[in-house]
């Protein structure tokens, strides 16, 4: 029997932006930089997991790694996972520059990489889980229960969708982001809509809770943000992914 069903999904297939492309993963933190506050970002889910010197950390979907930098220079390791080999080599470089030597870049994703050191104490991904269909999240939640140990924190923070107001707030949201972005990042939201799997925040309470997780806390922004703070409290009970 080969290590994957003939049924696994493809997570290596980019859909949506192609983050296989240099030219996009070059333009990626100036583009984002319009709308985010990156650094604010990447402290505050520091502070909410209570990073500590010993901690080991894995972020899923890094992209050009401004967050496993940071969170390297509060913890012991981070492992930077992502199905993007352009973005791994561009984030390696950004760290070696910086004199960082205390994370390891994996070409690999949420269904695809295996966790063979001791598990860890957090998962964090952020603006990446969007690439899975939901089923696929499932097994993908499944999969980092198994990676972290008991009590160990999970944070996501995601487009997500409130049900209630959804249309009025996805057009605010692009409006908002259009105003301090320029008209490129509306269309990149409306790419977002139509090809990634940006789903409710109902969905994922439930995907979350059935896969051993509880949920600590949960911010909502405008309809359309989604923040996370989950504890493992058991072993998933459907085993850890397929
Ligand atoms: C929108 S970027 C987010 C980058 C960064 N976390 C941030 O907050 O700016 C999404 C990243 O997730 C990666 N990605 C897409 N699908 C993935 C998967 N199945 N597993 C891990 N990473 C994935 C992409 O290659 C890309 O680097």
């Amino acid at each position: 029997m080969s290590e994957y069903p003939s049924w696994q999904y493809n997570e290596m297939k980019q859909i949506g932006k192609d983050y296989g492309s240099l030219a996009e993963v070059e333009a990626y933190d100036a583009r984002h930089g319009k709308f985010r506050n990156v650094e604010k970002e990447n402290n505050d889910i520091l502070e909410s997991l209570r990073v500590e010197a010993g901690h080991v950390i894995i972020e899923f979907g890094p992209g050009t790694g401004a967050f496993v930098r940071q969170a390297s220079r509060r913890c012991a390791h981070v492992y930077a996972v992502d199905v993007s080999q352009t973005m791994l080599e561009y984030a390696k470089k950004k760290a070696a520059e910086a004199g960082i030597t205390n994370i390891t870049y994996c070409h690999g994703g949420f269904l695809t990489y295996a966790h063979t050191a001791e598990p860890v104490d957090a998962i964090v991904t952020n603006t990446a889980f969007h690439h899975l269909p939901d089923f696929w999240k499932g097994i993908a939640l499944q999969r980092m229960n198994g990676m972290l140990k008991t009590g160990g924190q999970f944070y996501l923070s995601d487009v997500i969708f409130e049900q209630k107001n959804v249309r009025p707030n996805i057009e605010q949201f692009m409006a908002k982001l259009e105003r301090a972005a320029g008209p490129d990042i509306r269309k990149d939201v409306e790419a977002h809509i139509r090809q990634e799997y940006s789903t409710y925040d109902w969905i994922l309470d439930g995907l979350l809770e059935r896969a051993g997780f509880q949920i600590v806390s949960k911010t909502m922004h405008e309809g359309v943000l989604g923040r996370y703070l989950c504890r493992k409290t058991a072993d998933c009970a459907g085993g850890a992914g397929l």
